[in-house]
């Protein structure tokens, strides 16, 4: 080899070498974990649920730590440190099985087979109507009476990736499922279509992600998000009033007296629905513009901003900071929508792990999502599922030390 290509040849060989060393070391620090399982009770009708524990890190100086139950695919705690290093759990919930059976208000959950609202439990889909549970009069709210969040999931994956700690739960929900007690005399009764659902949790450094994947025997609507209670502070130190949240959305979807989307998708400009600069929660929520009445506070649904209305790349949707712990929440999806949900309905009855009661506005909800009652909105993004098309959607949830304020767009 001539003394000029020998420098060429060494020169390319230190590039290929140095890139392999860099791309090893952040799968490095990205993987790692552990996952482990155990028993963790017996529902009322007989069937055993197992709790997961995904910990990222290296052994003994964890960084974070996410608790998962087979039943309801419910996360039940996500211990996190904040700026001074103490961890605490951010997630509300209950310490026990039967609670989350007999009380839960979707805390922690995977909602589906649809999440949010369906007007008056009823939707038309090829010339056929189906009925729903009423389950939240007069309409039909996260997949019915015994939703997804009610069921006990298959475990067909728990292992450590290349990224982390990977736990896979699965569920098939038969066609007619959603459906106990309503009356709908002429139409079919429950969801049309078997749904096969994968939902896989993957702890990457400190990003929990979330990928949905499901297909059907018959045309179908599908809307599926998880419905974690957030308090970035600690579940059950207060309100979260004062955490700071910025929302990538223009405009939002504004609900009738029974929380239904009227179709219009007015601008947040100049209302309290305006999240685009991060604000603190407590401005605006006790406001007196119509929607806040209405919602009780922020329980509404915002359009995200996307370059195109059918474009489905992950983005920053919302940044949650707690100016205290300075802990941060960046929520990443590929939906179309988020419901912010301020905690509205808790009233100090339900007492979480930590023995304390959970009153108003001590959590709040980001729920990525398709908008509310899309399946009767012919104009929002369509939530149907027909057979031979899978249905794909991925949701991050990224904690992080606030170096600063709140993230911006
Ligand atoms: C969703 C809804 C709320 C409420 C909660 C559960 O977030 O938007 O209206 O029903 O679920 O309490």
């Amino acid at each position: 080899m001539k003394p000029k290509n020998r420098v060429v040849f060494f020169t390319v060989l230190v590039i290929v070498a140095l890139t392999l060393v860099v791309s090893v070391s952040v799968i490095a620090a990205k993987g790692g974990g552990e996952i482990s399982g155990e028993y963790y009770g017996t529902t009322i009708d007989s069937q055993d649920v197992f709790e997961y524990t995904l910990t990222n890190g290296e052994k003994g100086k964890k960084a974070m730590e996410v608790k998962i139950i087979t039943y309801g695919g419910i996360i039940t705690s996500i211990e996190v440190a904040d700026q001074k290093g103490e961890m605490a759990n951010v997630s509300l919930g209950f310490d026990n099985l039967l609670d989350y059976e007999t009380k839960n208000p979707y805390f922690g959950c995977i909602t589906g087979r649809y999440a949010n609202r369906i007007a008056l439990g009823r939707f038309t889909l090829d010339d056929t109507t189906y009925c729903l549970d009423i389950n939240n009069d007069p309409n039909s709210l996260h997949g019915g009476f015994v939703g997804f969040d009610k069921k006990v999931w298959e475990v067909t994956k728990a292992e450590v990736g290349p990224y982390g700690p990977v736990l896979e739960l699965h569920y098939l929900s038969e066609a007619g499922e959603g459906y106990e007690d309503a009356t709908c005399a002429d139409g079919e009764a429950g969801y049309p279509g078997n749904l096969d659902v994968y939902v896989t949790y993957t702890l990457a450094g400190n990003e929990l992600r979330m990928d949905y994947v499901a297909t059907t025997d018959a045309p179908t609507v599908v809307n599926l998000t998880n419905h974690n209670y957030w308090n970035l502070a600690g579940e059950g130190a207060g309100d979260i009033n004062d955490h700071v949240l910025m929302l990538d959305a223009d405009r939002y979807t504004p609900v009738d007296p029974t929380l239904i989307p009227t179709g219009d998708l007015p601008p947040v400009a100049g209302t309290p629905f305006d999240f685009r600069t991060p604000k603190p929660i407590s401005n605006g929520i006790r406001s007196d513009h119509e929607q806040i009445v209405i919602g009780r506070g922020f329980d509404h649904n915002w359009v995200l901003n996307r370059p195109s209305p059918d474009d489905e790349t992950m983005i920053l949707a919302a940044s949650l900071c707690e100016p205290q712990s300075r802990r941060r929440l960046d929520v990443w999806t590929t939906e179309p929508g988020i419901q912010f949900y301020a905690g509205n309905f808790l009233d100090g009855t339900l007492y979480g792990p930590s023995g304390h009661a959970y009153r108003q506005g001590d959590g709040l909800a980001l729920e990525t999502q398709h908008y509310p009652d899309s399946p009767n909105q012919p104009d929002f993004p369509s939530t149907v599922l027909r057979p031979g098309e899978t249905y794909e959607t991925s949701t991050i949830y990224e904690l992080l030390i606030n170096p600063g304020n709140c993230r911006t767009r």
